[in-house]
Formats: structure tokens, C-alpha cells, sequence
């Protein structure tokens, strides 16, 4: 199958009145164990690779993301590309030449003017560069370098200033903060689902949720029957791999070769990758 672009993902998703998941990468079983997911339920995919995983790998995003785009050529569901959680300017300016369809820019953390102001200057230099852009609007805490306000229980978007947002900034998607929250390893989140079809009449854009790994399933599909297009996950990949080494390590500490704790861990994202697809296709 193509490299097919973010765009035409997420806008099949949203005619279909569905949504498309993003799964994020940090190392290579990651990558090979989220389109092996893919590929058993038969749904597309988004691979996306964080600035924080690029910084994992020395600050060099080639490496992982050609090995990411060389997957996604030769699986057999339509995979894309997506560089996520961008402050740096200078990593948003490689996305295009590295095989990337879309970036989203954060500048959440950002007062609501410099937000605008860092966020339509991206998406110019970002759609000239022919990449699709998604920016977040109300803070979705819970990240390692996440302001400690943004924890503040009932942090939420407006639906007005979103939809001020999205026209001074021309953004093309837009992650907006409805009670969920990064790297929970509970999946008790609550989502307001009246704000999310609020938002989505209000804003000309598809809607992203992010740390949708704390969310429950019934949680995830009411998110998406209300409006929420792309799905973004991350946290409950990392659990099922850890947990894999960890058991496969215990069960024989003698063990050296990587191989033998990678390959459960590899697989035990597979099959997160196809749960967590076959719920969202539910
Ligand atoms: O952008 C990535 C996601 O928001 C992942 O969040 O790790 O809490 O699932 P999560
Ligand atoms: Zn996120």
C-alpha cells in the first residue's frame, strides 16, 4: 500500500462520521507492531513520531521516521505519517523532507495571542511546505514538560474562542481539551460529551483528542458519535510493551538476546494496535 497523506485519512474518517487512529512511535517495534495491528483489523492507521521521541533519539528524527514511512510503503492497510507535538520550529521546517504528510503544532501551552500568532505562522509555512497542520487550543495536560496548571482539573476549550482560533490561524485540525489528559495509565477519564458537539459545530475543522489512552472504550466511542475525528494514543502502547518485557524478562532473568523480550513486546502492541481498532470500528 501508498504512504497515503493525513489529510485524506482523517477526511475519509470524517465523512464516514468515523474517526482515524494515530498511534505513537518511539522505536522500531512500536512502528512494526502498530501497522502488524493494523493490519488484523484491517483499518487504516497514522503513525505519528513525537518531538519528544525525536529528542529520545539523539535530536535525529531521519533514523526513526524513514523507518517508519519504509513500513508504512509495505503494509497492507493505508498507513500516514504525522510528526507530533511540535514546539521547535527548526523540527517542524524537516517534517516534509523526512516523509511526513502532517504536523501538529503546540503551542497550547502558550497565552491564547501567541498561540495565534506562533500557530498561523506555522500553518503558512506549513501548507506552502504542502503538510496538513493540527494545533491545540486549551491546554491537554499531562505531559512530561506540561506547565503544572495544565493538570488543573476542568481545564476545557471554548467553543467561540476555538472557532476564532481556527479562522485567524487556518489551521486544518484542531485538538481541543474535553477531560481527558496525557499519559494516564487508568483508563478512567471523563469526556464532556455536550462540549465535543458543541465544538464541532462550531469549529470548520476535524476534531483531535489527545491522551486517549486514559479514556474508557464506551468513553471513546460516545467521543466520536459526538463529533471527534482523529484518536490519538500513545501511553497504552508503552503499558503493553513494558509489560511484556517485564513478564518475559521475569520468567528467565538469564536472558540476553533483545530478541527474545522484544518480540513478545513487539506483538503485545499488535494486539493493543487491533483491540483498541476494533473497538473505535465498533
Ligand atoms: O499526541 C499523543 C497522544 O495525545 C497520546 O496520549 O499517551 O495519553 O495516549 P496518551
Ligand atoms: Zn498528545
Amino acid at each position: 500500500m501508498p504512504l497515503v497523506p493525513t489529510e485524506e485519512l482523517v477526511a475519509r474518517a470524517a465523512g464516514e462520521r468515523r474517526c482515524v487512529t494515530a498511534f505513537n512511535v518511539i522505536t522500531l517495534e512500536h512502528a512494526e507492531g502498530i501497522v502488524a495491528g493494523a493490519e488484523a483489523a484491517g483499518r487504516p492507521v497514522i503513525l505519528q513520531i513525537s518531538e519528544n521521541a525525536v529528542r529520545y533519539h539523539g535530536g535525529r528524527l531521519a533514523p526513526i521516521a524513514l523507518a517508519a514511512s519504509s513500513l508504512a510503503r509495505s503494509g497492507a492497510v493505508d498507513v500516514a505519517l504525522h510528526l507530533d507535538h511540535v514546539t521547535d520550529v527548526e523540527l517542524l521546517y524537516q517534517a516534509a523532507d523526512a516523509g511526513f504528510s502532517s504536523v501538529m503544532f503546540d503551542a497550547g501551552a502558550l497565552p491564547y495571542g501567541e498561540n495565534v500568532a506562533a500557530t498561523a505562522s506555522a500553518a503558512r509555512w506549513a501548507h506552502e511546505a504542502g503538510l496538513w497542520l493540527e494545533a491545540e487550543l486549551g491546554y491537554v495536560g499531562g505531559k512530561p514538560d506540561s506547565p503544572a496548571s495544565a493538570h488543573a482539573a476542568g481545564v476545557r476549550t471554548a467553543p467561540a474562542e476555538a472557532a476564532d482560533y481556527v479562522a485567524r490561524t487556518r489551521v486544518d485540525a484542531l485538538a481541543v481539551a474535553v477531560g481527558s489528559s496525557h499519559a494516564m495509565t487508568e483508563r478512567s477519564a471523563t469526556l464532556d460529551h455536550a462540549l465535543i458537539e458543541r465544538l464541532r459545530k462550531a469549529v470548520p475543522v476535524p476534531l483531535v483528542l489527545h491522551g486517549s489512552s486514559g479514556v474508557p472504550d464506551e468513553e471513546l466511542r460516545a467521543a466520536v458519535r459526538a463529533g471527534m475525528v482523529k484518536i490519538n494514543v500513545g501511553t497504552a502502547l508503552n503499558i503493553s510493551l513494558t509489560r511484556a518485557v517485564r513478564d518475559t524478562l521475569e520468567r528467565d532473568p538469564a536472558l540476553t538476546d533483545p530478541r527474545t523480550y522484544l518480540g513478545p513486546a513487539r506483538d503485545a502492541v499488535a494486539t493493543t494496535v487491533h483491540e483498541m481498532l476494533a473497538v473505535l470500528a465498533a
